[in-house]
């Protein structure tokens, strides 16, 4: 059966009518040319669509199954097109990204907000740390990421969006604790608690101190943020996290920050994705609105 969808606008349009003449002054034909469209529907489906009782033009039962699916049809193509113009505008379609395990303390908040404003585009969040988003990213997995520093050797295209700074963490009684101005030196003697080597944290925090001909006494070593605040809580050493990470426990007085020279480092958060990759209008939507919604900084030359 060699249906076209004209055919079936044709059809429908008679069949709402039950005139051809009223058909024809719908769609702008003649007449002749409305009988020769529902002729050769009919010649393509094998059966009659129409009867005339008299003066009046009759559904034949194949031509009110047909009716019945044409209007079907043609409100799913309704919906269709609605669905293509809200894809086009970037108001629905699907999110694929990836955050690093700090940036989650924000992007949950910028998320929340998000959904707020556009519900119908839904949204899959992967959390993982630098190396996983550097894996991800190698592979064209994700729409987009959220990360720190940009690696240079892919090409990408990076905006940065927020102050990232990474601080000193203590138990509110270590002797530290309280001090200005500790000299970098005075950190020798300390244990710190560390994340794993593929952390963005992680590889910052090893470039400041090496870059400065300081090697740190690393204990033990951690995946996640959460399990080294409680450590340092607990008085298993100093920490270096995400300032992002540890609003709450600064807030309710378990963890202090050291003033420690050089400190904070200073990093940023880039919104991420390969060069040359097309993003999908909800993507764009998704981008434009972290650089709107996380307030454009200033961008200090020192970069962690
Ligand atoms: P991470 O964060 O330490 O959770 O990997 C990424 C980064 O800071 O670059």
């Amino acid at each position: 059966m060699h249906l076209t969808l004209r055919q079936l606008q044709v059809f429908t349009t008679v069949a709402q009518h039950l005139s051809f003449t009223r058909a024809a002054e719908d769609l702008y034909l003649t007449q002749p040319a409305v009988s020769m469209q529902i002729k050769q529907l009919e010649n393509n489906i094998g059966l009659p669509l129409f009867e005339q009782l008299g003066k009046k033009i009759h559904l034949t039962p194949a031509g009110e199954e047909l009716f019945r699916y044409a209007r079907n049809i043609f409100q799913q193509l309704d919906e269709m097109e609605q669905v293509m113009e809200r894809l086009k505008g970037g108001q629905t379609g699907q999110l694929d990204i990836s955050v690093a395990t700090t940036a989650n303390y924000f992007a949950t908040r910028l998320l929340a907000e998000f959904n707020r404003n556009y519900s119908d585009i839904t949204i899959k969040l992967d959390v993982t740390n630098r190396g996983g988003l550097l894996r991800q990213l190698e592979q064209n997995e994700k729409d987009l990421v959220i990360m720190g520093r940009p690696p240079e050797q892919m090409d990408l295209v990076a905006e940065p969006f927020l102050e990232n700074p990474l601080v000193i963490i203590a138990a509110p009684d270590h002797p530290l604790a309280g001090r200005d101005g500790i000299p970098l030196s005075a950190l020798q003697g300390e244990t710190f608690v560390v994340r794993e080597q593929a952390s963005g944290t992680r590889s910052a925090m090893e470039r400041f101190f090496s870059s400065r001909g300081i090697t740190l006494n690393t204990g033990m070593e951690m995946t996640s943020n959460e399990a080294i605040k409680q450590a340092v809580e607990a008085g298993l050493g100093l920490g270096i996290v995400s300032i992002h990470t540890v609003a709450r426990e600064l807030q309710g007085g378990h963890l202090v920050t050291l003033s420690v020279e050089g400190f904070p480092i200073l990093r940023h958060w880039y919104v991420v994705h390969r060069q040359g990759k097309r993003l999908s209008p909800a993507a764009q939507t998704f981008r434009d609105f972290i650089l709107q919604e996380a307030r454009p900084m200033q961008y200090p030359a020192r970069e962690g």
